[in-house]
């Protein structure tokens, strides 16, 4: 759900929270700060699967949330929270001992935060409607760049069109100077139109709004399917590309596009930033999880680059001779969001001139 409409300022609210006293208390205040032209409507839950359930069927505009529910506890309750609603403001309603936590929550998305005992009725009216202002803002921010994002596109794919049927001499000779700017203009646009792939996909990973189509596959064929695609460029360069898959297949409920998409992004990384040596593919089953990794005896990165690798244009050791390698930067962060959005996590280990491991986990159901 969004902001809410023009007309009607009925702000809905979920109050998730498992004391008594502390849920009555803004209750009060909720009340207390309702104006003609702004009601209120609560709806209190006391743990977080409750919570998650009415975000699923209710329609709320901000969600009042405590930190420390009996079946969730830090972090986790809020991040649950964010994945289930992306779009709902949430404003985190912790005890003192939880602020450090509250402010984590505000870099990952939260929309500001209270600490129990230390608020008064007007603080809190403030904090309600800045939080749905704040949302809204960013709504609109994200629509926008999404949009345009989009809209780049189309004249950029015509403009790439034009380009190829010149260079195929559609429209007579071409001669060596034409045909090596139009070259070095058609790989720009090849660059560009990647990079505005690449910003699609963050800006819907970072609306939560990627869209799995999820079916049982083995992550094996998957991976197979890539190191083909990458085989020849592999041997070009003299590396060994070694695959260690189970023999029995390993199942996980994927969205077959989006995991090809994360096997390439790592394998082509591997390819890309490996000179000499091998890079090794790997799948192993462990129970209810599926562990998957590439790894590679390539450039590798420092301690202190390794923190940035799966930051949106984490272009890391520019000053090297890696530069002269071509990318967006945004590879790692989408593969992030993807594995993410699958509830997997990935993480990375690296020495520089040593080599490189990015290691990716999804549930198989
Ligand atoms: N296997 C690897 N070995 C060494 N460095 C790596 C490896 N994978 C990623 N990196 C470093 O991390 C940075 C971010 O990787 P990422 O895949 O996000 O972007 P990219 O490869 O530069 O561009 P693209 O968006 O085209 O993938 C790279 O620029 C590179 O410096
Ligand atoms: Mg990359």
């Amino acid at each position: 759900m969004t902001s809410p409409s023009e007309g009607s300022r009925e702000i809905r609210i979920l109050l998730v929270e498992d004391d008594a006293d502390d849920a009555c208390l803004v209750q009060k205040y909720l009340e207390q700060s309702q104006t003609d032209d702004q009601r209120y409507v609560l709806v209190r839950v006391d743990r977080l699967q409750t919570g998650l359930d009415s975000l699923k069927t209710g329609r709320f505009h901000l969600v009042l949330l405590d930190l420390s529910l009996p079946d969730s506890q830090g972090l986790e309750t809020f991040i649950k929270v964010r994945e289930t609603a992306p779009n709902v403001a949430v404003v985190i309603c912790s005890g003192l001992q939880d602020r450090q936590v509250s402010i984590e929550a505000i870099a990952k998305g939260a929309q500001d935060y209270v600490i129990k005992g230390q608020f008064d009725r007007m603080m809190f009216e403030r904090v309600v409607r800045y939080a749905l202002e704040r949302r809204r803002v960013q709504e609109i921010q994200e629509e926008f760049v999404g949009k345009v994002i989009h809209d780049l596109g189309y004249p950029l794919v015509v403009s790439l069109e034009a380009i190829s049927l010149i260079l195929d001499g559609f429209y007579g000779d071409v001669n060596k100077g034409q045909r090596e700017l139009l070259t070095m203009a058609q790989k720009a646009m090849h660059r560009l139109n990647r990079m505005i792939h690449g910003l699609l996909d963050i800006s819907k990973i970072e609306l939560g709004k990627i869209e799995l189509v999820r079916k049982k596959i083995n992550m094996a064929d998957l991976a197979r399917e890539v190191c083909a695609n990458f085989q020849p460029l592999a041997a070009k360069k003299g590396l060994e590309l070694k695959a260690t898959f189970p023999e029995a297949p390993v199942t996980a409920c994927v969205d077959e596009d989006r995991m090809t998409q994360v096997w390439t992004n790592l394998v082509s990384n591997a390819v890309k930033y490996t000179e000499r040596g091998w890079i090794e593919v790997s799948i192993h089953d462990r129970g209810s999880d599926v562990e998957c990794g590439v790894a590679d005896s390539g450039c590798g990165v420092s301690a202190e680059d390794l923190k940035k690798l799966f930051t949106e244009f984490g272009r890391v050791g520019e000053s090297s001779s890696r530069r002269k390698i071509e990318g967006t930067g945004l590879g790692l962060a989408i593969t992030k969001g993807i594995v993410m959005a699958h509830q997997g996590k990935i993480w990375a280990e690296s020495k520089l001139n040593e080599g490189t491991k990015i290691t990716f986990v999804l549930p198989k159901e």
